[in-house]
């Protein structure tokens, strides 16, 4: 078993849900994270839903200077293993900034597998994306589905990934599990960690639920011409919880295992379902009016995209249990609880 792991990222939307589940589990953790785009508030609230032992590094993996501190906190706790969701996330900015992203994402997962070597642990449960896939494949997409990200972020996903397998080509000893995630929302059923997006949300659910609780005005809906059900976009919403729990199963397939080598994983929920049919699901869970307007396609938007999450089910033992219903019902009992997030 692998009990000691290092999740960097650990305070950020999903990594915050992963030590909660993970602590939970009776694992120890040393979170590694720069607070860049989250709060040491999380960290705290971590701790208060789940007890267990902690080590909290406040450091950034991809500056040269804090490497050999990096290393030596992960040398000194003993880590068997990694969960890596520390880096930039955003699309549009990864087009107006690329080597930023490829300097922070890469150079990331680089330190993070010297801080590795130096422990022994080799087991990494990397945070990859459905992002890989681009917009050449029809849905439900499975892992052997065409890989082709389109814009810099999606890249560095799909270069990590490609890192790690070449990783585990020169020394077996690695064992590597990428996590290709559909679209992760909802939040904590106890309405204490959730997602906390920097400045105006990218993502429809943190849009919608900031219009909900009349942070904003209302939605811009991006495009209704597509060919879907209702001419809107499809997605695979899938509850951030569930979501942590893939990573733990992941984790424990990869210890137990004697050889898994690198295992590629969808985790999604394999329906799919409209931005409007997601808009009424909020509405009826907050009772909250959610005024729209149809505006343009996004760039880069594709009309539909989701899983096929069986190898997940088979390899795993994971399968998403929470419904449209629970992940806007948890969203907007997060939202409604902090209105402001994890405020300064
Ligand atoms: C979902 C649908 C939009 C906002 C992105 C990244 C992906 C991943 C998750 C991140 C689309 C529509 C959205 C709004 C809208 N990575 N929409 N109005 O684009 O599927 O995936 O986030 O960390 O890599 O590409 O998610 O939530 O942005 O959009 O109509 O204000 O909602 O057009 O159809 P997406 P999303």
């Amino acid at each position: 078993m692998a009990d000691r792991i290092i999740v960097t990222g650990g305070a950020g939307y999903i990594g915050s849900h992963v030590c909660v589940d993970l602590l939970s589990a009776g694992k120890s953790l040393l979170i590694i994270d720069d607070f860049s785009n989250s709060s040491p508030e999380a960290v705290r609230r971590i701790q208060e839903l789940a007890e267990g032992d902690i080590r909290l590094l406040k450091s950034d993996l991809a500056d040269p200077a804090q490497r050999e501190r990096i290393i030596d906190a992960a040398r000194d706790f003993r880590a068997q293993g990694a969960i890596h969701l520390a880096g930039l996330k955003a699309v549009g900015e990864s087009v107006t900034e690329p080597e930023r992203y490829y300097r922070v994402n890469l150079g990331s997962a680089l330190t993070l597998i010297d801080a590795l070597k130096a422990t022994g642990g080799k087991l990494i449960v990397f945070s990859s994306s459905a992002t890989v896939y681009g917009d050449r494949n029809k849905s439900p997409v499975d892992e052997t589905g065409l890989l082709g990200p389109t814009n810099p972020y999606g890249r560095t996903k799909y270069f990590i990934e490609e890192m790690l397998r070449d990783l585990h080509v020169s020394d077996p000893g690695w064992k590597i599990a990428n996590l290709r995630y559909f679209n992760p929302v909802g939040a904590h059923p106890s309405g204490r960690i959730g997602e906390d997006p920097n400045g105006v949300p990218n993502n429809l659910f943190p849009y919608i639920a900031q219009v909900a609780v009349g942070r904003r005005e209302k939605l811009r809906v991006f495009g209704d011409d597509y060919d879907t059900r209702d001419g809107t976009g499809v997605r695979d919403f899938i509850h951030v919880c569930d979501l942590a729990r893939g990573h733990r199963a992941a984790l424990d397939h990869l210890a137990r295992e004697k050889a898994p080598g690198v295992v590629d994983v969808n985790l999604g929920t394999g329906l799919g379902y409209s931005v409007l049919e997601a808009v009424a699901a909020f509405k009826r869970a907050s009772n909250r009016d959610i005024p729209y307007e149809i505006a343009p396609r996004r760039e880069g938007d594709i009309a539909e995209i989701y899983a096929n999450p069986s190898k997940a089910k088979a390899l795993l033992g994971w399968t998403a249990e929470k419904s449209l219903d629970d992940m806007c019902a948890d969203h907007w009992r997060w939202q409604r609880e902090n209105p402001t997030g994890y405020g300064e």
